[in-house]
């Protein structure tokens, strides 16, 4: 059984998980409109990533015989300055995101709920990842500078390149 707070602290990263959904669908949508298919379906890839984590949550808390209280998702950004903006967004939301996640495992310590703690560590490794593909992605941006047949390559590749999904 999920102690109050446990459960209230899960339903609560549902909700940061769906805004995840929401934000990169947002920027999926601002790079199809910067003529930018391939980042825009990486993207889109990316916010359908975001929904299996929140599935995950969501599926653990029925597990547990917790009750699943949906909250009100906030509207994400949907102007940004440049494609390097973007990523360097989404670098600063996934290292929220990884805060969100260490808080709840410091809370799993706290209520000795070591079930909990099992299931988060997929979502720690998870976050490392995460940050890291960030990274990698404002590092190559920031190379590309005015140079549009790199940016054009880098388009494709991320385009040809779905996130791993394979845990989800
Ligand atoms: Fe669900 Fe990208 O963290």
């Amino acid at each position: 059984m999920l102690s109050d707070k446990m459960l209230s602290a899960l339903n609560e990263q549902i909700k940061e998980e769906l805004f995840s959904e929401y934000l990169y669908l947002s920027m999926s949508a601002w790079c199809d409109a910067n003529d930018l298919p391939g980042m825009a379906s990486f993207l889109k890839l990316k916010s359908e990533e975001e929904r299996a984590h929140a599935m995950k949550f969501y599926n653990y808390i029925l597990d547990r015989d917790g009750k699943i209280t949906l909250l009100a998702i906030d509207k994400p950004q949907s102007e940004f300055n440049s494609f390097l903006d973007i990523f360097e967004n989404q670098l600063k939301h996934e290292q929220k995101i990884t805060g969100t996640i260490h808080k709840l495992y410091a809370l799993s310590v706290e209520e000795k709920d070591y079930a909990t703690q099992v299931m988060l560590q997929w979502f720690i490794e998870e976050q490392v990842e995460e940050e890291k593909e960030a990274k990698d992605i404002i590092q190559q941006c920031k190379k590309i500078g005015d140079n549009e047949s790199a940016l054009f390559l880098l388009d494709d590749r991320l385009g040809s390149q779905a996130p791993n999904t394979e845990e989800n």
